[in-house]
């Protein structure tokens, strides 16, 4: 008999391409009060989202907009925005761009209806007891999978720690995936996003936590990620190519219950120490960590290959399992991604506080398929030097 396991996902999903016109559906003419959450890109908005503003306006004349999320959000942060969000009522929150952007709205949405500061939650002090207030998350890059996820990350800066909080209260209410917003992200942006992804799902499938939904929505993520991250990479403006990676990507996040390995575990940490961003910590060690891990579960890595486009019928389980890293070092050759510290003058001396860190902040991800320890690790971030 299974574990009790508890899944939680987003009640409702629209994708599409112009699916974001679906939001004035959804909110009719109740005239809410309305938070849109969002950043500026030097200064400006990006023109979609001057559109779904529009849409927004055509529900409601008590907009409120709050633009200001870093990249990775502080508390400082996250409780700036909840401060101006507790200010004018605000009954629903849309938030609209990356990993960031959806989980500070994550975590306003349930500091509306719990007291106190996101710091309090984070460090575990106090303990969420209502559900938030109804969150439309849509992401504007295919990479994070918050929009799938319990998750909200938050930089610490007092205890110089990047920490998640996790509770099914986070889990937005609807996504909405529509390929016009990711259409406009950069290469750079669009290949990092995606290699995060492909992470998730990687990790979520070899985690050795066996969870049927997670395995599938990886497998499937893979898949998709395989058929279409280069083409994005080559071609922005192919649609469908974006489409594939946005559905990637929320599957990815599904995958997320099935935990994340080496590869995560050391990414925060990575990132704290460093200042790489979440997605450029991922891809430096992503395919050590699958170099690290294949003899534990050479089964899974032929399913990845396979899944990733090799045809492996006439392959013994070694070889191909082995194809599936070199199918990623291909992918990672055609995005042109540069994996390694050195890229980012991130030099040795900092391997060891990322490691003191990791047991600070991510040692609880324990289901990589190679059971972890420092010595491990530390070889991981040597191979990726
Ligand atoms: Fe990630």
């Amino acid at each position: 008999m299974a574990d009790l396991f508890d899944y939680s996902t987003p009640r409702r999903t629209i994708y599409g391409l112009n699916s974001v016109g679906k939001l004035k559906d959804e909110l009719g003419n109740l005239n809410k009060n309305i938070l849109y959450i969002t950043y500026k890109n030097n200064g400006q908005y990006m023109p979609f989202h001057l559109k779904i503003l529009d849409i927004l306006k055509s529900t409601s004349n008590k907009i409120f907009v709050f633009d200001e999320v870093e990249p990775e959000p502080s508390i400082q942060n996250v409780d700036k925005a909840a401060k101006y969000a507790r200010k004018n009522n605000i009954e629903i929150i849309v938030a609209v761009g990356g990993g960031s952007v959806i989980d500070l709205g994550k975590a306003v949405s349930i500091l509306l209806t719990n007291p106190g500061s996101i710091r309090e939650y984070q460090m575990g002090e106090k303990e969420l007891k209502n559900k938030g207030i109804d969150i439309i998350a849509i992401p504007s890059t295919a990479g994070t999978g918050a929009e799938a996820t319990k998750v909200a990350v938050i930089t610490n800066k007092e205890e110089k720690i990047k920490k998640s909080i996790l509770h099914p209260y986070l889990v937005p209410y609807l996504v909405i995936l529509d390929p016009n917003l990711t259409r406009t992200l950069p290469p750079k942006l669009t290949s990092l996003t995606g290699i995060d992804a492909l992470s998730h799902s990687i990790e979520a499938y070899t985690s050795s936590l066996e969870i049927p939904f997670a395995k599938a929505t990886a497998l499937k993520s893979i898949e998709l990620i395989g058929n279409n991250l280069v083409k994005c990479y080559r071609n922005p403006d192919n649609l469908d190519a974006r489409m594939g990676m946005l559905i990637a990507s929320y599957l990815g996040g599904m995958s997320l219950i099935a935990s994340v390995g080496a590869a995560h575990r050391l990414a925060q940490p990575i990132s704290s120490e460093t200042g790489l961003s979440h997605s450029e910590a991922v891809s430096v060690v992503l395919i050590n960590v699958m170099k690290i891990n294949r003899e534990y579960c050479k089964e899974k890595f032929r399913d990845i290959a396979s899944a990733l486009g090799i045809d492996i019928c006439k392959m013994d389980l070694d070889s191909a399992s082995k194809a599936a890293i070199n199918k990623v070092e291909e992918i990672y050759k055609n995005l042109e991604i540069k994996s390694s510290f050195s890229n980012y003058n991130v030099s040795a001396d900092k391997f060891f506080s990322i490691i003191k860190n990791v047991n600070r902040t991510t040692s609880h991800l324990i289901y990589n398929p190679r059971p972890l320890n420092d010595e491990i690790l530390q070889n991981i971030l040597e191979m990726s030097k």
